[in-house]
């Protein structure tokens, strides 16, 4: 897909990887970039920049999805592509609390679900509509030092998996975006090297470059560390020695990430 001349909406378009695709896709084009967030002060700084319009929204909530959507449809018309970008990162082991486990399965979860409710309607009837999820690498392999994220980014790549499976032959166009470790707030903890440094960390632009050419190839995963596809083959291929080879990885690495995300 070509984002030219499209209506597109960015959530957790504040910061970090939804800034950086919110102005790709504006310098690539775009007919409208809304850019949504809970940080109304950065949203509106990037919807600025990119000649598009901020909203302050709370992606865990249905209600605030379904009318930010038709806010922007009002305004603007039908949703080319929903970016579902917003994502947090918890805190960590089997002490995690219900609460925060709620939390991160309502952002980094249900918001994708939700933006599917609001829009997907009217992209069937429109026969063309497209999602890019921002999932992670840590949804096809894991996250050492978070059962949330690894937990809460495997259902995201499975629920963008299920509405590619199901919708696909519609029009619908379903991409996961599935990164490694990123220049952003979210590792801004992390000292060079670590966990985060396995295979390199990208810049936010890397990453919305990554996008453009994953959008496209019309390929459903996006991997800007193509390291992760290796990975994934591994895993699929003998998962016995990948959880063996990751136990290795988390000795190695957990007391760093425990100093970045809590345990
Ligand atoms: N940084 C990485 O290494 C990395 C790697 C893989 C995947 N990701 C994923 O990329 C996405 C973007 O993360 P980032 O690294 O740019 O982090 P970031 O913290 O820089 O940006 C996240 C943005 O989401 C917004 N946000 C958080 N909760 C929200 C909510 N409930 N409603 C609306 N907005 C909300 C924040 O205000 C912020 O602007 C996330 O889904 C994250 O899990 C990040």
């Amino acid at each position: 897909m070509d984002v030219t001349g499209k209506n597109i909406i960015v959530t957790g378009g504040g910061n970090g990887i939804g800034r950086a695709l919110a102005e790709r896709f504006a310098q690539e084009g775009a007919g409208h970039v809304t850019v949504a967030d809970l940080d109304v002060e950065n949203a509106a700084d990037v919807a600025d920049s990119v000649g598009g319009t901020a909203a302050g929204v709370d992606v865990g909530s249905r209600e605030a999805i379904v009318d930010l959507v038709q806010s922007v449809e009002r305004a603007q018309g039908p949703i080319d592509l929903f970016a579902s970008n917003a994502g947090i990162l918890t805190p960590g082991s089997i002490e995690a609390s219900v609460d925060s486990w709620q939390k991160i399965w309502d952002v980094n979860v249900m918001a994708h679900v939700h933006a599917a409710h609001a829009v997907l309607p009217g992209m069937l009837e429109r026969g063309q509509g497209a999602f890019l999820n921002t999932c992670s690498a840590a949804g096809l392999l894991t996250q050492i030092g978070s059962a949330p994220y690894s937990v809460t980014k495997h259902a995201s790549v499975a629920f963008a998996e299920w509405l590619s499976i199901t919708y696909g032959d519609r029009g619908i166009q379903v991409f996961a975006l599935c990164p490694q470790a990123v220049n952003t707030n979210m590792t801004a903890g992390t000292e060079s090297g670590g966990v985060a440094g396995v295979d390199g960390m990208l810049e936010p632009g890397d990453i919305a470059e990554a996008v453009i050419q994953g959008l496209a190839a019309e390929s459903f995963l996006i991997l800007p560390h193509p390291e992760v596809a290796t990975y994934f083959q591994r895993k699929a291929g003998d998962y016995d020695r990948w959880i063996k080879g990751m136990r290795k990885l988390n000795a190695q690495f957990l007391p760093e990430m425990e100093k970045l995300i809590g345990s």
